[in-house]
């Protein structure tokens, strides 16, 4: 049998790029569109994607780094680490930006004087934070000449520095410089300030140098918070949920691609996963990674006849599979993006969960949740803070929460009760 388990084209990880990036079409034709403009001398705005856990954020960004290599960007990604210790802004930029001088120093054209200021600055910067190697670099000699940019070592100031002197070094060499940044929402205000003042420096320059983040929710206000001018800076892109096309797309168009004879699904199949899913991508790859497998073992062993017969991915294939799609869901999603949900946290989380449940909504009233925890909406509203800063849940509008991941309620209450 030639569809056996190991090609099974769905991808229930988080990151993961999915074979078929559905529905993700428009935001990253404006991306792309930025980073060509850029590239022009012209100008392009630097983009924010926004949406709940597993909402595709870190898929997508990956997806327009790639493309943005394509177009001649130098691509430096960074994740913000889960761990608070290791969330220092300039050393976790300082490697990046080597790596990108180092790659631009072996390609041709980086031999001008605005490349020397650049790499001038970065081995100052370097030396000046403890980050990095901070030594010269081959043909370059950093104390040879007085140079213009001074560190000064306040992050606010010197970052905007380096980030223009490395513009003008890219700029002279005819390339871009991308920097991909996962999860900005972790990282502290100070260092949030500093990034945007720099992401902003080169903008004012139209310099050609893409910045594109992606954050939970409160990642908007965050920002608002530390630039007043964050709001003009962004393009804001909010995921949402796939729609049924998107849905089609995403199952349809790997079946197709993966299989010897061109697999299907019923539609029946597509609708049943679009509105059980609700269009969760993270639900819809976790199921549809199930009911493969199942059906791969419900076509196994027959002859070719058996196998044309069998052909068509059904709803009875995902009903089948619904239980284990659920328990695997609660297991590598839910229990992840709960993590570190002290008791008391999660007392609030079961109070939510059960609200969501009875109105069938997505979010609560804050003032309920208090009333039944016996909180003074003071206290509550310091509770979501910290909440908040955690990932766990966030306020959708004032005084109205939801779950950063979409319908956790669910999982909470089976996780009480048992799937
Ligand atoms: N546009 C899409 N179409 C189909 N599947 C997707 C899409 N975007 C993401 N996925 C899948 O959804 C899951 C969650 O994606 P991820 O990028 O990790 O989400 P986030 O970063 O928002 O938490 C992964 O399994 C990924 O392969
Ligand atoms: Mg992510």
């Amino acid at each position: 049998m030639l569809m056996d388990t190991r090609r099974n084209p769905f991808t229930p990880r988080r990151g993961a790029e999915p074979p078929v990036l559905a529905g993700r079409d428009e935001a990253l034709a404006s991306a792309l569109t930025a980073c060509g403009r850029l590239l022009q001398g012209r100008s392009g705005r630097p983009v924010l994607l926004i949406g709940d856990r597993g909402m595709g954020k870190t898929a997508l960004l990956r997806a327009i780094a790639r493309e943005a290599s394509m177009y001649g960007f130098v691509v430096s990604s960074i994740d913000c680490p889960k761990d608070e210790s290791e969330r220092d802004l300039a050393a976790l930029l300082a490697p990046k930006i080597r790596a990108a001088a180092t790659w631009l120093l072996l390609s041709d054209g980086f031999g001008s004087a605005e490349a020397d200021e650049f790499l001038s600055a970065l081995c100052r910067f370097e030396a000046t934070y403890g980050v990095g190697e901070g030594d010269s670099f081959d043909r370059f000699e950093p104390d040879e000449d007085p140079f213009d940019v001074v560190i000064t070592g306040s992050l606010e100031v010197d970052l905007p520095e380096l980030f223009e002197a490395l513009g003008y070094a890219f700029h002279a060499a005819g390339r871009g410089w991308f920097i991909a940044l996962d999860d900005l929402q972790l990282l502290n205000a100070e260092d949030l300030a500093a990034l945007l003042a720099a992401v902003h420096r080169v903008g004012q320059l139209e310099l050609p140098v893409m910045f594109v983040a992606t954050g939970l929710p409160q990642i908007l206000r965050m920002t608002g918070d530390a630039k007043s001018y964050a709001e003009r800076l962004f393009r804001f892109c909010k995921l949402g949920p796939l729609d049924l096309e998107a849905v089609r797309r995403a199952i349809v168009e790997p079946l197709e691609a993966f299989t010897v004879s061109g697999t299907t699904v019923t539609e029946e199949a597509l609708e049943l996963l679009a509105r059980e899913t609700r269009g969760y991508p993270f639900f819809l790859q976790m199921w549809a990674s199930a009911a493969w497998k199942a059906w791969c073992e419900r076509t196994a062993g027959g002859g070719p006849e058996a196998v044309r017969e069998a052909n068509t991915l059904t709803a009875a294939d995902f009903e089948a599979t619904r239980a284990e799609a659920l328990r695997t869901l609660d297991r590598d999603f839910y229990a992840e993006a709960l993590d570190g949900a002290t008791a008391a946290e999660m007392a609030l989380l079961e109070v939510m969960a059960e609200k969501t449940a009875e109105s069938g909504s997505e979010t609560c009233s804050a003032a309920d949740v208090a009333t039944l925890l016996g909180k003074t909406e003071g206290e509550l509203s310091r509770q979501v803070t910290r909440m908040t800063k955690k990932g766990l849940i966030y306020r959708r509008v004032p005084g109205v929460l939801a779950f950063s991941a979409p319908l956790a309620g669910a999982s909470i209450l089976w996780q009480k009760t048992g799937r």
